[in-house]
C-alpha cells in the first residue's frame, strides 16, 4: 500500500495559517537553505508555477505522483486563474459544490472521499499521495493518514486554522526524523502507529 502523507507548514502553536487560513507569514521566512531542502527533498509539493522560476519544472517526480486538496485550498489557485496548480501530479479536489472540473488534469471527488483515498492507496505505484490540506480535508481524512511531515515555522499566531479541522480522538504517531534549519524551521516526519 502506498502512503497518504500530510505535508504541512504550521506555526509553533500548531496553526496552518491565520483564522482565514492565510499562511503567507510563514512563506516570508523562506531562505536559500530551506528552499534547497524543499526543492531537493520535496520538489513535487511545489506548485507548477513556482517550479518554473526555480528551474525544476521538468524534474521527474521524486516522492509523490498524486495530490489531494480541499476545494477551499484549490480555490486559492483558481482565484489566480490557475486551474491545474500541480500539473506534474494527478490532481484530486474534494468538493460537493464543484460539479465540473475546470481542468482535464483535475478530478473532483464529490462522494465517498475515504473510499476514493483507499482506492488510490491500493494502486500499484512507487510514489505516495500528497495530502496538501487544508484543515477541513485533513480532519476528514485523519484516519487514512500514514505519515505526517510537519514544517514548524518559528512564529506564534495565537489563533488560527488548526492542522486538523475536526475530530477529537487520540491518534498515535512515531517520530522518524527531525531536521532543523538556520531560519528556525523544524521539519519533523512521523509515521502512523497502526
Ligand atoms: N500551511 C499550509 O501548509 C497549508 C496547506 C494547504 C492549505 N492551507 C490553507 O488552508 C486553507 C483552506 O483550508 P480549509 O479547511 O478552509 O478548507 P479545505 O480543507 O482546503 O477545503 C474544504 C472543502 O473541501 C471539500 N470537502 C471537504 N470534505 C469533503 C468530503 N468529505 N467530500 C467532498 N468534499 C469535501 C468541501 O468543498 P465544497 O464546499 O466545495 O463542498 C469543503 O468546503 C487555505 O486558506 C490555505 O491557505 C495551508
Amino acid at each position: 500500500m502506498r502512503k497518504l502523507v500530510y505535508y504541512i507548514a504550521c506555526s509553533i502553536d500548531g496553526f496552518i495559517g491565520d483564522p482565514s487560513g492565510d499562511a503567507s507569514s510563514m512563506l516570508s521566512l523562506l531562505d536559500p537553505e530551506f528552499l534547497e531542502y524543499l526543492t531537493t527533498e520535496y520538489p513535487d509539493t511545489l506548485p507548477t508555477h513556482g517550479r518554473r522560476p526555480l528551474g525544476i519544472d521538468d524534474l521527474p517526480n521524486k516522492r509523490f505522483d498524486t495530490i489531494i486538496q480541499g476545494r477551499a485550498s484549490y480555490d486559492l489557485a483558481l482565484k489566480e486563474g490557475i486551474t491545474s496548480p500541480y500539473a506534474h501530479l494527478r490532481e484530486y479536489v474534494a468538493s460537493r459544490t464543484l460539479k465540473e472540473s475546470p481542468d482535464p488534469n483535475v478530478e473532483i471527488i464529490t462522494e465517498d472521499l475515504v473510499g476514493k483515498i483507499r482506492e488510490l492507496k491500493a494502486e500499484d505505484s512507487e510514489f505516495d499521495i500528497y495530502l496538501c490540506g487544508g484543515s477541513q480535508l485533513a480532519g476528514e481524512l485523519i484516519d487514512e493518514i500514514d505519515e505526517l511531515v510537519v514544517k514548524t515555522y518559528p512564529i506564534v499566531l495565537g489563533s488560527g486554522m488548526p492542522m486538523f479541522g475536526s475530530g477529537t480522538a487520540v491518534h498515535e504517531f512515531t517520530l522518524k526524523s527531525t531536521r532543523t534549519f538556520g531560519n528556525g524551521v523544524l521539519a519533523r516526519t512521523y509515521s502512523r502507529k497502526r
